[in-house]
């Protein structure tokens, strides 16, 4: 009897408690800007509408974005989503972002540590902050710089050409795929790494699996998507060989390699998918594509004259950002012209996506225009490798290996998606009159295509590869 009465008032206190906690987090947000709150739900049911008219399995980040545009936000708003989320300040304006990310250094976000510690490990670059972070920092940054990503150039002209010989009796091939073991091969061979044979597969399948530690409010979901995770990327560490650096433990040297593979060959593999999906879907742009790659020939000194390849990838990072980045606040407030904006128990989002979609700062941003990143455009609110101190380390790799994919690729080839196009959904793109359901990204380890990138691959009259160099021939 006295055991039933003290299971109830337990029962009944724990009840009272979660009702005063929730007056509290919600009263918080009175006042405040940020799209309608509900006592209740918070923000949780606005986005919740927001996602049902996208695809299922779709990011947040374009619910996020066209909820900015539908009630005219300002340049920092709040997002409540507890208890199923975080707590958000967004920072979607270009001078706001910054202040995060380069105007002061944020650490970064214990959302990021409890996502990838447990799974890629707690001594990765991208969870670690304070003197971990400048101590690998130091080590890896040096093989990333400008210079030391020419010396690379051979090795991937050379994963180029293996791709391009893959490429040559397909009929219709999941690309994204393809291209994943491109980037993998590249970010393997640059760290000097070497993995066991499968090892592409296990990491692949793990990357995507992240999605659902990401994008799941289901924490049995979320358990058993970590546990795959970790199974898969233990399989792959296990058998790698990597290069002894700067002094750190072999134990930290694995888990970084695991680190940069997953930063490095699924986010490329993704941003050069969407480039072949929108070429594809955009003759125009392609013909002034080829026409470019006609008169530069020979690609070593001709990189650096690949303007408006250059242009396609910047604008493909634009329309399809690889996902947000959040930051943990250090205090408990911080200003914003001249005002000053509570942010505790909050974390700090910068939405690229909503900045690059923002027609304040792009021109018909819901369109792909390359031409647009021919000339001047606003660095601050352009943000597809982040910015500051804590933006992508590799990101110079990145452009070389994507510069060079699209040159040996797309002079050889034919690229036709797949995929029914759909209905306009959101006012913020058309993109899903062109290229289906992939308009709308789908999270894993970052936003990508939502599966696999089905096409069809057609060869054209022309031979781009001799000796392991490319020095292309005539091609119509
Ligand atoms: C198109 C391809 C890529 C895109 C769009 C991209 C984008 C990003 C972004 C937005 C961040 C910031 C994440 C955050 O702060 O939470 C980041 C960080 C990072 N990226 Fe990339 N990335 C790409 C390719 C690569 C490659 C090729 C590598 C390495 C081989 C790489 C390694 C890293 C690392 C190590 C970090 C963490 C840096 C730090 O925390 O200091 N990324 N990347």
């Amino acid at each position: 009897m006295f055991f039933a009465h003290a299971v109830c008032l337990a029962a009944a206190s724990l009840v009272v408690a979660g009702v005063v906690r929730l007056f509290t987090v919600r009263r918080f947000y009175r006042g405040l800007p940020g799209p309608p709150h509900s006592l209740l739900l918070g923000h949780l049911k606005i986005i919740g509408e927001y996602m049902q008219r996208l695809p299922p399995g779709s990011h947040v980040q374009a619910a996020i974005t066209q909820i900015q545009q539908d009630y005219n936000l300002p340049d920092i708003f709040y997002l409540d989503l507890w208890p199923f989320g975080p707590r958000f300040v967004v920072c979607s304006g270009a001078d706001a972002a910054a202040i995060t990310t380069t105007v002061s250094t944020f650490p970064q976000s214990k959302l990021v540590f409890d996502v990838l510690g447990p799974t890629i490990g707690t001594t990765f670059i991208e969870v670690t902050n304070g003197s971990l972070w400048k101590d690998l920092h130091r080590v890896f940054a040096p093989s990333l710089t400008p210079l030391s990503v020419k010396g690379y150039h051979d090795g991937i002209v050379d994963e180029a050409a293996a791709l391009h010989g893959r490429l040559q009796d397909v009929d219709v091939v999941d690309l994204n795929y393809e291209l994943g073991k491109f980037t993998f091969a590249v970010v393997c061979n640059v760290l000097s790494v070497t993995v066991k044979h499968g090892a592409y597969d296990l990491v692949r399948h793990a990357t995507r699996r992240m999605g659902d530690c990401l994008g799941s409010n289901n924490p049995i979901t979320q358990w058993f998507a970590s546990r795959d995770v970790k199974r898969c990327l233990k399989s792959a560490a296990a058998g790698m060989e990597v290069l002894p650096r700067g002094g750190l433990p072999e134990s930290v040297l694995v888990e970084n390699a695991i680190g940069f593979i997953i930063a490095g060959s699924g986010t490329t593999a993704d941003i050069l998918s969407y480039a072949f999906m929108l070429l594809g879907s955009h003759p125009d742009a392609l013909k002034r594509m080829r026409d470019e790659h006609d008169r530069v020939l020979d690609l070593r000194p001709g990189l650096k004259e690949l303007k408006y390849t250059t242009a396609v990838i910047q604008e493909t990072m634009r329309l399809f950002p690889v996902g947000m980045v959040v930051r943990s606040p250090p205090d408990a407030t911080i200003q914003h012209r001249g005002k000053t904006y509570n942010v505790e128990n909050q974390e700090i989002m910068v939405p690229s996506h909503t900045l690059h979609y923002n027609p304040e700062y792009f021109d018909e941003p819901g369109k792909f225009k390359p031409e647009r990143f021919l000339g001047e455009f606003p660095r601050n609110a352009y943000r597809p490798f982040e910015r500051g101190l804590r933006s992508c380390l590799g990101q110079n790799l990145a452009m070389e290996e994507m510069r060079i994919a699209l040159f040996t690729l797309v002079r050889s080839f034919d690229f036709e998606l797949q995929e029914p196009v759909m209905k306009q959904r959101f006012g913020h793109t058309e993109l899903d009159t062109k290229i289906g359901v992939h308009a709308f990204q789908s999270p894993g380890f970052t936003a990508g295509p939502h599966g696999p990138v089905m096409m069809r691959v057609t060869r054209r009259r022309t031979d781009c590869i001799s000796d392991h160099r490319i020095a292309c021939s005539s091609v119509e």
